[in-house]
């Protein structure tokens, strides 16, 4: 719902309450002040909470505005501009171009109010990925703003979900000005939250990590000055997730506030957070403005990525079902949104590139045994690849490997049952390919420059057309020799030396913008054109797992570590803001092979149910006691599919301690489904001890209704199990796990 109002001085205010949160501005003097973030307040005007200190020397105040407790430099704006008073980060700074004037080179850029409308649902701006909402879920405000001196025009977009506490942001810069000279847009960050009244012991939580160890959890406190996440890489990598939440020293899993800034981009982002001598807090995310400059003719306009503000007063679990529920249902789309994912055996871990086809035969016998249903084929089909130093971009069957070819052996695979599924690396090219003989200028290169390698390949530049019609044609000839049911979409390096050869030297810095636009722009020809595949999205793991890539593979392999104890901090911390369905998770081989753990197979299939479930081992090697295992694991993957991938989440343990980075000693999450009628726990010992104790409270039940242990057949009503808890004691090994499933009698 938007409330409009006007204040006492007659200038427009908005209310927006989206689910249980508010969200309030106004405009005071033209500008757009920020004035509450948080949970549900019942008062529309809440201009009194703005700051009025009397200004000293070091505060300048705008020429025009009588009051001299206006400053610039002290209030909270919904889009901070730059060079005119403000000294903290500002949100926006654009510069004109090429004519000679007073405006032209300079950076100061003012954002002053003109009008706004209110619209049903939510438009569709551009191609980018974006939250999507029919015209009864949402409503959107637009606030049209321009800049006094040089006519540029803002476009604010604020989506308000109707069901969930989600704020969706985005900003439009148009050039309309004066002199209809091009411009220059230097910093267009997507949204922009003042925080006036942040309690005095706020922290930034957020999802740092690296290649096999993304996404760990971490919560550090604000300090007077800038902390930022960002990536510089080309992709939101794994590094920093677009993701960060403000949230208090108290705020728990279950309590207290958490404001989650979640950007759907998946290129070089930047969220900062910036807190002034006076604690106010500025948190803005939005396309890195380093080695960024977009070049606007007169007439253009630039869209920036989205904002999705998850605002939470129960804690961080709430805030992150709510995400869950948004980007399953909103953002992810498509046949394979709701539809029961395959269970998939992958033969990466099983061959990596020694295979033939006698041997992935072997594999998908075994797998169709099981009652796994579909065979993906990884890296390694292709050219003449057998190992990561050739081939890429050369996307034709090496027959040497696959001698019976790929449309006979995806028949065989079909006739055992099973879905067939392939591994493409789409943006990548290899030194010596027979591609990069052919277009030597397909690379992203700077002419003179020398290109590093990355994993022994360079990267396609995805900003030309000629690149994306190659690309799509030998995808779409290679799923239409066979019956090809997925894709694994990988890519693995981050992009150097990033340039363009069709870009002219104004329009350089547009380039890692224009690489992610390449990326939509493709994905999107390929989802249009192969409604039915189900696409699979990978980074080395999960580099590039960010919410735009949900909008087009609705699952992403989460880390190439798969081993299930490193798996509980990944999955733990993706699921922050990413749903089950979206994760991908597989049962690999123990002794692990990237940390040499060994786990039971059940902890991993335990582990592994945490999401898109999967195998990724040599299945003709294990034992007639682990094939069973398989087999009853494929069986709880239906039972719970429901439960787990559309239920309700609940973080119970978390196996590290976000603040100083301990390792703790058990992990435990559960699913409740959304009427309450069943759940589903998972508790698994990291490290054991002497007779060790161990409780487990659980969450989200119906506190009177009764639950039946289905394992035991004992009964507990549900506020005993969410207060005093299930008794977990005994003697577990390290890395045993348990799973309880609870049904409502
Ligand atoms: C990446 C992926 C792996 C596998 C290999 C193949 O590392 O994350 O799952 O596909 O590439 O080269």
């Amino acid at each position: 719902m938007i409330k409009e109002f006007l204040t006492e001085r007659g200038e427009p205010g908005f209310h927006l309450v989206a689910g249980d949160a508010s969200y309030v501005f106004s405009v005071v003097h033209g500008f757009l002040i920020h004035h509450y973030c948080g949970p549900k307040v019942s008062d529309d005007d809440v201009e009194y909470l703005m700051v009025q200190v009397h200004h000293d020397s070091t505060v300048p105040h705008p020429a025009d505005v009588a009051e001299d407790w206006f400053s610039c430099d002290i209030l909270p704006f919904e889009c901070p501009g730059n060079g005119t008073g403000d000294y903290r980060p500002s949100a926006v700074s654009v510069s004109l171009a090429e004519a000679e004037n007073a405006f032209s080179g300079t950076t100061a850029t003012e954002v002053r109010y003109v009008s706004h409308e209110i619209v049903k649902g939510k438009p569709k701006l551009d191609l980018q990925p974006a939250v999507y909402a029919d015209d009864d879920e949402a409503d959107t405000l637009i606030v049209t703003c321009k800049d006094p001196a040089t006519e540029v025009t803002f476009l604010f977009y604020y989506t308000v979900m109707k069901e969930l506490s989600v704020i969706c942001r985005r900003l439009v810069i148009k050039n309309q000005t004066k002199t209809k000279q091009p411009l220059d847009v230097l910093r267009a960050y997507s949204a922009c939250i003042d925080f006036a009244n942040i309690e005095p012991q706020a922290e930034l939580l957020h999802l740092w990590g690296t290649w096999g160890r993304e996404r760990y959890i971490e919560r550090t406190p604000l300090m007077h000055g800038s902390l930022s996440v960002s990536s510089t890489r080309g992709a939101s990598s794994h590094h920093h997730n677009p993701f960060a939440a403000i949230v208090t020293k108290d705020t728990t899993e279950e309590s207290g506030m958490a404001i989650g800034i979640s950007l759907v981009y998946s290129g070089n982002f930047d969220i900062t957070c910036d807190m002034d001598p006076f604690g106010m807090t500025r948190l803005m995310a939005g396309i890195n403005p380093i080695d960024f400059k977009w070049r606007l003719e007169y007439g253009e306009s630039f869209v920036t990525p989205e904002v999705v503000i998850g605002i939470s007063n129960e804690g961080l679990g709430k805030m992150s079902r709510t995400y869950h529920k948004l980007y399953r249902t909103h953002l992810c789309r498509g046949e394979w949104r709701d539809k029961e994912r395959p269970i998939l055996v992958n033969n990466w871990e099983a061959t990596y590139f020694d295979f033939t086809d006698e041997k992935l035969l072997e594999i998908a016998k075994t797998a169709a045994e099981c009652g796994i249903e579909m065979f993906v084929m990884d890296d390694g089909w292709f050219g003449t690849r057998n190992s990561s130093d050739c081939s890429m971009g050369d996307w034709w069957v090496n027959e040497d490997k696959l001698k019976c070819g790929l449309p006979k052996l995806v028949e065989q695979i079909n006739d055992m049952g099973l879905k067939f599924g392939i591994w493409f690396e789409p943006e990548a090219i290899s030194p010596g390919s027979q591609l990069i003989t052919e277009h030597p200028d397909w690379v992203m290169q700077i002419d003179g420059r020398a290109k590093s390698l990355g994993r022994n390949q360079y990267i396609l530049d995805m900003t030309r057309e000629d690149v994306r019609d190659y690309l799509f044609d030998v995808m779409a000839d290679t799923l239409s020799t066979a019956n090809i049911e997925y894709i694994k979409w990988d890519f693995n390096r981050n992009l150097t030396e990033a340039g363009s050869s069709i870009l002219p030297a104004c329009r350089r810095q547009e380039v890692f913008h224009r690489y992610v636009l390449g990326l939509y722009e493709l994905l999107d020809r390929l989802t249009t054109a192969f409604p039915h595949v189900l696409l699979e999205g990978c980074s080395s793991g999960g580099g590039r797992f960010d919410p735009a890539m949900l909008y087009y593979s609705p699952q992403f392999w989460t880390s190439d570590d798969t081993d299930a104890i490193e798996r509980l901090d990944i999955q733990m911390g993706t699921s922050m803001v990413y749903p089950a369905s979206t994760m991908s998770c597989h049962v690999s081989a123990s002794p692990n092979h990237q940390t040499e753990r060994v786990t039971s197979f059940k902890t991993r299939g335990d582990v592994a149910m945490g999401g898109a479930f999967g195998y990724e081992l040599d299945l003709t090697l294990l034992s007639d006691e682990d094939k069973a295992m398989i087999k009853k694991q494929v069986a709880d993957y239906h039972k719970y599919y429901r439960l787990v991938n559309h239920g309700d989440m609940y973080r119970l343990i978390l196996p590290t301690d976000t603040v100083n980075g301990k390792c703790g000693k058990c992990a435990a999450w559960m699913y409740v489904a959304e009427d309450k009628s069943e759940a589903l726990a998972t508790f698994v010992v990291i490290r054991t001890s002497i007779h060790p104790v161990y409780f487990l409270k659980l969450r989200g039940l119906d506190p009177n209704a009764v639950y039946v242990d289905e394992a035991t057949g004992k009964e507990y009503h549900g506020d005993t199990l969410m207060n005093a808890g299930l008794n977990l004691t005994k003697e577990y090994k390290d890395g045993e796990s348990a799973v309880i499933h609870l049904i409502r009698k």
